[in-house]
């Protein structure tokens, strides 16, 4: 019983630190819902690619973007990349 529960438990964690892992839209929408969801909404990203969507992400927390709220600064490249991937889908 033991075993089994330890590799239920490592399989996930080991898929969230594999390198290059596609972005994770569960938890995109996670976060963007915590963060970000007061002002925007995924449809008003709707035709946006995620790779559009990132790029304007890395803008604003670099701060070439202005943007209204502290709030991107925060992100890391994982929150990037899996709340780009979530926008991208126009909260479907
Ligand atoms: C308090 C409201 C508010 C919150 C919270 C907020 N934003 Fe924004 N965001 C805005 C407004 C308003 C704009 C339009 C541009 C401007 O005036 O800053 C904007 C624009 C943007 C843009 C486009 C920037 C550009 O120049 O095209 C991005 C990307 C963005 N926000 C990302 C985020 C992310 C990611 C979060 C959460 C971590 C977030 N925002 C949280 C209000 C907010």
């Amino acid at each position: 019983m033991k075993k089994l529960s330890l590799t239920a438990l490592a399989a996930p964690l080991a898929l969230w630190t594999l390198p290059g892992a596609a972005a994770d839209v569960d938890a995109g929408k996670a976060f963007a819902e915590e963060h970000c969801g007061e002002c925007h909404y995924a449809e008003d990203w709707e035709g946006e690619s995620a790779d559009d969507i990132a790029a304007l992400l890395k803008g604003v927390k670099t701060g070439d973007l202005k943007h209204k709220s502290g709030e991107p600064k925060e992100m890391t490249d994982t929150d990037i990349a899996n709340v780009a991937a979530y926008w991208a889908t126009g909260g479907e």
